[in-house]
């Protein structure tokens, strides 16, 4: 870990021009950071960087541009593997996101390597991205699927995974932070369980990632998946790390330019990894600024984050609990800075929509996890999702307004 700077948010918030925007002439609160995450200005300017004076396609010329963005492009692969530590920069395949990635996963290694009748496990809190790809396989191949249970708290644990293990299981896909209710899960010692009966692991590390330190070696994942934008870095960028026999087996997942080594209409063979799995023209500006958040984290240091965040969670829970009638969802010991909840008599579009008008962005509706809401008994939550840029202030805000919502709802209360 990066030795730690004096965390100063009043400097930090400076470094994102986002967060000076009005909304209804409200200087924006912005807690819906789970959703995506705002952008340093250093992400921004590379991005202009690039479009402005380094365009140029990668890996395809041998002219001065062509050959500096590719340099700045295989500079971010460097990067992100510092950052996960993975053994090897070939071992960083660029994908669209996330739920690219775990596509990439079901389709290449599940179509491949699974049959008819084999089990996968995920969890009951799992975002749609790690359900619905296992549900395609399911269809075209047979697999089963089998889902860990979560208690009302919004856990699982390590015994309840080991229920739903079995000689059929051939793969394992789970979240390691739940977006909708901040649960961090015992992925550590899953995956060890996992690996002593040969199976491999997927983590979803979509909302871990710019909460904490991910170590791919230390947790020993077969894969992990995450996306840019939730890392303070550009939309439609992410990661799929891979380990090198892994990938190796595995056919590609898309053909086309840039992933091949030789084609004639006879036989075409594979580039070599991670090439094989980047077919076409990816998002260069994309990947370029990645490198440029990532820098920014370090240059923060998650101990600070990590510090920061926890203050902030406490602080939230502490604020928000004291409100009439207010129900957290997502009450787990472990827990990421997430808060969601419900109102009786209030929907949460509505919640949303009043607190919008004091210009606070929250997220509200089932979180692309609907299996949570069936479980909690609820159409929907209102999801406070926080960074390192947020301050208890914007929490007394929230607060506030939450409460004038209730009023206009209750004006008797
Ligand atoms: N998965 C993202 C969220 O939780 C979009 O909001």
């Amino acid at each position: 870990m990066a030795k730690p700077q004096l965390f100063d948010v009043k400097k930090i918030r400076k470094d994102f021009p986002n967060l000076s925007v009005k909304v209804h002439g409200k200087t924006v609160v912005y807690l819906d950071n789970a959703a995506t995450t705002l952008k340093p200005q250093s992400v921004i300017d590379a991005t202009v960087h690039h479009y402005s004076a380094e365009t140029s396609n990668i890996h395809r010329g041998v002219h001065y541009l062509s050959e500096k963005a590719t340099a700045e492009y295989e500079k971010t692969r460097e990067s992100v593997r510092a950052f996960l530590n993975a053994a090897k920069s070939s071992e960083i395949i660029f994908t669209k996101g996330t739920t690219d990635s775990i596509n990439l996963v079901a389709h290449s290694y599940g179509r491949t390597f699974l049959q008819k009748g084999d089990e996968v496990i995920i969890s009951e809190m799992e975002h749609h991205s790690n359900i619905v790809p296992w549900q395609i396989l399911r269809e075209e191949k047979g697999i089963v699927l089998k889902v860990i249970p979560m208690n009302n708290n919004g856990e699982f644990s390590v015994a309840d995974f080991e229920k739903q293990l079995s000689p059929k299981t051939k793969f394992v896909s789970l979240v390691y932070i739940s977006n909708s209710l901040g649960t961090i899960n015992p992925v550590a010692e899953i995956i060890k369980i996992s690996h002593r009966q040969n199976i491999p692991v997927l983590i979803d590390a979509a909302q871990t990632v710019n909460h904490m330190p991910v170590d791919v070696q230390k947790l020993d994942c077969d894969f992990l998946a995450l996306s840019g934008h939730k890392l303070y870095g550009p939309t439609g960028v992410g990661v799929l790390y891979g380990k090198t026999d892994l990938l190796n087996k595995m056919p590609p997942y898309q053909g086309g330019g840039d992933m091949i080594s030789s084609v004639t209409f006879e036989k075409t063979t594979y580039n070599v990894l991670p090439y094989k799995f980047e077919a076409g023209t990816p998002n260069i500006a994309g990947v370029i600024a990645l490198k440029a958040a990532i820098d920014y984290i370090n240059s923060i240091s998650f101990e600070n984050i990590m510090q920061h965040e926890q203050e902030l969670l406490d602080y939230g829970t502490k604020v928000l609990t004291k409100i009439p009638g207010l129900r957290l969802i997502g009450t787990a010991k472990h827990k990421a800075a997430i808060l969601a909840f419900v109102l009786p008599n209030i929907h949460a579009h509505d919640l949303g929509t009043l607190v919008d008008e004091d210009g606070i962005a929250i997220r509200t509706g089932h979180h692309c996890t609907q299996p949570v809401m069936k479980h909690f008994g609820i159409p929907a939550t209102s999801r406070v999702s926080l960074a390192f840029y947020n301050t208890k202030e914007e929490l007394d805000l929230l607060a506030a307004s939450v409460k004038k919502a209730i009023k206009v709802f209750s004006p008797k209360l």
